[in-house]
């Protein structure tokens, strides 16, 4: 049914390739339950564009901890929501909620990731352009950083695992990654993922350590190598907070280990075939990596199915005077529906300060969507 949805791999959006690290898969239990509960953010303003769908059936692409799904429930008691998740410890939160007499029938949970949409398509006899509205919390939850067991943590020691999927379907831990990736791909990694500057450096301390046969096997040695290599005294984040300067370390592999971006380029596609005709998309995004894909569709700057790495009119030297040809060439069936990207307000930050850095975007689809072309090589 959404079998156009499968994009070939030629035309995926493949930041940077796996092929110099040996894929070891290592399946692991799913983690325990967390110790604190995830604060959704934005919530008030996800509900406010996602209730203007024109129906009432919609997908939570990230579930989590159901934050958004049951303030959408309470504010829509007609409604029904898939419930994604590719956590299986967020899978069993949605499955238990789905069999509470409050949300029986109204939550279906769907344990997978966005790729895995148009198998999931097809289980559940679902046609494409059906969906009214479709929520997008990008990232990970409070209950992934928190739980030390998950390995994503700079703060609480653990294996250095960051699978938000636990290792359900095997694929790489961020210590397989820092283990096997050859020192360019490190950098690469690190300089892609991180927007880290200090890649060279990093990458240089994690080879050295592995040449002094120091396997590199928990959150606090990465971080402590991290730190030393570094030696640059406290660092502070594109907002001027203070940060640990693992930061964007960490940030490069879970985002690598994850495959986020390719994820997050291919949801934007699928969210186009899912949803009908004036159908609400909404997206949180925590990074700039993250928001500039979401950007990029909604302004339609995508070629062969990919957001493009720069604004169009940066592409090629003709276009920054030609409003005309700009506007012809970035084609978009999105209508952003606000003028600025919406930030949670300082009451939202004091309270919840994982929403800091958090930015919304809510578009509606005005018409089918185009049709994918494929890249010049000229
Ligand atoms: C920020 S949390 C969502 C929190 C949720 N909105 C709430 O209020 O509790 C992001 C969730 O998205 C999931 N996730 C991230 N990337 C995914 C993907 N590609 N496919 C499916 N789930 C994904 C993560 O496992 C995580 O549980």
């Amino acid at each position: 049914m959404l079998k156009r949805l499968l994009i070939p791999t030629r035309i995926r959006l493949d930041y940077l390739r796996h092929n110099t690290i040996t894929a070891e898969a290592k399946a692991t239990v799913a983690s325990p339950p967390p110790a604190a509960p995830h604060v959704p953010v934005l919530c008030d303003k996800a509900i406010e564009y996602l209730k203007e769908a024109p129906g009432r059936t919609f997908f939570d692409m990230t579930f989590g901890a159901g934050g958004h799904t049951r303030r959408l429930l309470e504010a829509l008691p007609d409604a029904k929501v898939y419930a994604l998740d590719r956590d299986p410890v967020a899978h069993q939160l949605a499955q238990e909620l789905s069999e509470t007499a409050e949300y029986k029938g109204r939550i279906i949970p769907l344990l997978g990731k966005f790729s895995d949409i148009p198998r999931l398509f097809g289980e559940q006899s679902l046609a494409k352009n059906s969906i009214a509205g479709i929520l997008f919390d990008f990232g990970c939850s409070s209950m992934q950083f928190d739980e030390a067991e998950r390995g994503f943590s700079i703060s609480h020691d653990g294996p250095l695992d960051m699978r938000m999927d636990g290792g359900r379907s095997g694929g790489l831990t961020a210590a397989d990654v820092v283990a096997k990736a050859e020192e360019g791909d490190l950098v690469k990694i690190l300089r892609i993922y991180g927007e880290e500057k200090a890649a060279k450096k990093i990458a240089r301390a994690i080879v050295d350590a592995r040449n002094g046969m120091i396997k590199i096997e928990t959150t606090r040695q990465l971080a402590n190598i991290v730190e030393d290599a570094l030696a640059s005294g406290p660092r502070k984040d594109k907002l001027q907070r203070p940060a640990h300067s693992a930061t964007k370390a960490f940030q490069a592999l879970r985002i690598f280990v994850n495959n986020e971006l390719n994820e997050i380029n291919y949801a934007m596609l699928l969210a186009n075939e899912m949803l009908r005709l004036d159908g609400r998309l909404v997206t949180i995004t925590f990074h700039s990596l993250e928001d500039t894909i979401v950007k990029r569709h909604i302004a339609g700057n995508v070629t062969a199915g990919a957001a493009n790495l720069m604004p169009l009119k940066y592409s090629s030297h003709g276009l920054i005077d030609d409003p005309q040809m700009l506007q012809s060439l970035s084609e978009t069936n999105w209508r952003q529906l606000h003028r600025h990207v919406i930030v949670p307000d300082p009451a939202e930050v004091a309270r919840n300060s994982r929403s800091r850095s958090a930015k919304l975007r809510a578009a509606v689809k005005i018409s089918a969507p185009p049709e994918i072309h494929e890249k010049s090589t000229e």
